[in-house]
């Protein structure tokens, strides 16, 4: 398990406990981190009661049940609820994960719900990923040309297009690089493990031609190389992809290309 920090505006205060639904019988707590910048007020936590006979499996199941029947105030991300679009990740039982596919039986006891660590926050379990964002656009995670455009589209081979196996399905969720210490510490410059990925991903990609430019930009001491391969990022993936791999590579290309 990888055991994570409080968001980064986090002296809690005591929160409130809510009333357990009446005539339920298998009931399971949820503490969960609330912040509203509207009120004044330092963090707290805020202690529910779900009944397990009227949810779903899933920990965005408890959450919108909590949100619809007992707080409206409760504020969190969500949309696709099968692990697509990457937008209910957070911190449940020590572990940066996505809510929506993460099964209420992987959580032993009561159930703890935080924003992503080290990250500011917007509100309750929202994280500000602007910066997160800006440093992916950074990578310019896009097919760059200098050919003409061909008549119908660029082509590539099967074997080429096996190479991006394991690195586009990334759903930009954060909570790689929210699981980094050298990006706890460093993220201002430190590209961290998500925007890495994305970066190989286009380094790769045979169709591209601006490779040269691409690894240009990362030579330098602290957009790539604050990664130290403590591998929390692959640990807690939730779709199972490697950055630490993806950064190794890129290390790699850059000591073939100085040789
Ligand atoms: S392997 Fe690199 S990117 Fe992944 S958690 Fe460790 S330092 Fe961060
Ligand atoms: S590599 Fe995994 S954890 Fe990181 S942003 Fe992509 S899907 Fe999320
Ligand atoms: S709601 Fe889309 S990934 Fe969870």
């Amino acid at each position: 398990m990888v055991q994570l920090s409080l968001p980064k505006n986090s002296r809690m205060t005591k929160g409130k406990t809510w009333p357990k639904p009446e005539g339920a019988t298998d009931l399971r707590k949820f503490s969960i981190y609330r912040w509203n910048p509207d009120d004044g007020q330092n963090p707290r936590l805020d202690t529910y009661f779900v009944d397990m006979d009227t949810c779903g499996p899933m920990i965005l199941d408890a959450l919108i049940k909590i949100k619809n029947e007992i707080d409206p105030t409760l504020t969190f991300r969500r949309s696709c609820r099968e692990g697509i679009c990457g937008s209910c990740a957070m911190n449940i039982d020590g572990i940066n994960t996505l809510a929506c596919i993460y099964g209420m039986d992987e959580v032993k006891g009561d159930v703890r719900i935080y924003p992503l660590p080290h990250m500011p926050v917007v509100k309750d379990l929202i994280p500000d990923l602007t910066h997160f964002y800006a440093q992916h656009a950074s990578t310019m995670p896009w097919l760059e040309t200098k050919t003409n455009r061909p008549a119908k589209e660029w082509k590539q081979s099967i074997d080429d297009r096996k190479k991006l196996d394991g690195l586009y399905e990334c759903v930009m969720c954060a909570c790689c690089s929210t699981s980094c210490p050298s990006y706890w510490w460093n993220g201002d410059r430190y590209l961290g493990p998500a925007a890495l990925l994305h970066a190989y991903r286009w380094i790769i990609d045979s169709r591209d031609e601006a490779t040269g430019e691409r690894l240009d930009d990362l030579e330098d001491p602290f957009k790539l190389y604050r990664c130290h391969t403590i591998m929390n990022c692959a640990k807690t993936c939730p779709k199972g992809l490697n950055p630490a791999e993806a950064i190794a590579n890129i290390k790699k290309m850059m000591v073939e290309r100085r040789v």
